[in-house]
């Protein structure tokens, strides 16, 4: 019984997580096709004058330099003016697109690193 409880209790976090990913995940796509798809193209593979942000690697920038490029722009990306639920949703669209999969990202976090990224010069 003990056993059937702690399924039930770890399938029901699964699916709540995979639950807001979801509704996040589809707002998030809308986001991008709007502001980002011009210049990262569909698939997020970017061309000759923008970077791709769809493999492994592109994505092993930290989530600080992701929010930190939107909110203030970088080079030839102009700042994209989104609330932070569009930024948490285009996030974890990107972060879950193209055969890349993370955590949900929560609007708390994305709101934490638009302050301590506010005034950074630049954002490695
Ligand atoms: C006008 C073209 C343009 C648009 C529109 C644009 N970007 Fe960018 N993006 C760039 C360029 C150019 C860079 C490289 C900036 C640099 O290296 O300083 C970049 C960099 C990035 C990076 C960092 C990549 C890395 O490896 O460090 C992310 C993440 C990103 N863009 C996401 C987005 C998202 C999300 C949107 C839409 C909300 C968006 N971009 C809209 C041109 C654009």
């Amino acid at each position: 019984m003990r056993y059937i409880l702690i399924l039930i209790t770890l399938l029901a976090f699964g699916c709540k997580k995979n639950y807001q990913l979801t509704e996040a995940y589809d707002r998030g796509k809308e986001v991008y096709i709007t502001n980002c798809i011009s210049c990262h193209g569909s698939d997020g593979s970017g061309n000759l004058l923008y970077p791709a942000i769809n493999s492994r690697v592109a994505n092993a920038m930290t989530l600080e330099r992701a929010v930190w490029v939107i909110t203030q722009g970088s080079q030839n990306m102009p700042s994209v003016d989104l609330t932070d639920q569009e930024i948490t949703d285009v996030l974890n669209y990107i972060q879950n697109s193209w055969g890349l999969e993370t955590e949900v990202i929560s609007i708390d976090s994305i709101i934490s690193l638009k302050s301590t990224t506010k005034n950074a010069a630049i954002y490695p």
